[in-house]
């Protein structure tokens, strides 16, 4: 039998924990490594989790990105700081669903083209903005409002999903971003609005009508209250996109997105986008007049 190809994955979290059952046939993982120093020293299916230094010292020239969040900023690191070659760096099995995405939006924008200019757009869970560049060059006219801690995950989220056992994710995850990393991405700074804080607290006093929103929060209770949120925002043609629906390790999302649309009995309906792991709710506009007025 041919023998395996050692590989290092980088990224120890939820996209590691999916990837290895997919890749191990293929591959021998022989380390994770992640720039989170509260993963160094755990295991993950039995394999070691490293700082992202030892690299140096593995003997293995092959590595596996397990995660989009941050994709190009680990690149950039392997690369810059590592020496690593770029041909050596696998991205294959998270190009494909961000791809898959990426052409979503840009039909969606274009079927959207014709709405109100007035109707804006939004992304609450931004990390360092890859999706949320997208957006914004697809939809380059409408103002595009980004909700983030900028610090990660809030305590009372996680003590909720805790209490749940929705996930394994801890508080200040995602917290290696900022607000000039995002803005650095755009093509079109001046139409984005930022909101630092917990959302939706952060979007208490925001007046706008949207026709695209990506809810990417990883957790429930924000997922939850953001479709609320937006719900009586929306307009008629608007769609909500939410990301995670099908991850097998960050549940909340689909208790949210399922508890919200089945109180509301068939107002709504979800489709699959086929990249595997989000969900579209679609039905805004002229089935809420009709509760709301
Ligand atoms: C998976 S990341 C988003 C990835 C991003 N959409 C992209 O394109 O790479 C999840 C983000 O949700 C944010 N987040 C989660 N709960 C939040 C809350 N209650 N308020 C504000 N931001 C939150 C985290 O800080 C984190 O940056």
């Amino acid at each position: 039998m041919k023998k395996k190809e050692d590989v290092i994955c980088f990224g120890a979290g939820g996209g590691g924990e999916r990837l290895f059952n997919t890749i191990s046939d293929k591959y021998n993982i022989i380390a994770f490594v992640d720039n989170d120093c509260r993963k160094w020293g755990t295991f993950l299916n039995n394999v070691p989790v490293l700082p992202v230094s030892d690299i140096k010292s593995l003997v293995c020239e092959t590595i596996i990105l397990t995660s989009a969040p941050g994709r190009d900023s680990i690149i950039k690191q392997l690369v810059e700081d590592y020496d690593i070659l770029r041909g050596k760096i696998i991205t294959d099995y998270i190009d494909e669903p961000l791809e898959t995405r990426r052409i979503f939006l840009r039909n969606l924008s274009l079927i959207q083209a014709d709405l109100n200019p007035i109707y804006q757009v939004a992304e609450a869970g931004v990390f360092q903005g890859d999706f949320a560049a997208c957006i914004n060059m697809y939809y380059p006219e409408r103002m595009l409002h980004l909700f983030d801690t900028f610090n990660g995950f809030t305590e009372a989220d996680i003590a909720y999903e805790k209490e749940k056992a929705y996930s394994n994710a801890r508080e200040g995850d995602y917290a290696n971003t900022s607000i000039s990393t995002v803005l650095g991405k755009m093509s079109n700074p001046n139409n984005v609005i930022i909101h630092k804080g917990i959302f939706p607290d952060s979007a208490r006093d925001i007046d706008a009508t949207f026709c695209f929103v990506n809810l990417d929060l990883d957790l429930f209770m924000p997922t939850y209250l953001g479709l609320c949120f937006f719900e009586k925002r929306m307009a008629e043609g608007g769609v909500i996109l939410i990301h995670d629906y099908f991850a097998d390790n960050f549940k909340g999302p689909k208790e949210a997105v399922d508890r919200f649309v089945s109180e509301r009995r068939g107002i709504y309906d979800c489709v699959p986008i086929g990249d595997g792991i989000s969900i579209l709710i679609i039905g805004f506009g002229k089935a809420l007049r009709g509760i709301y007025e």
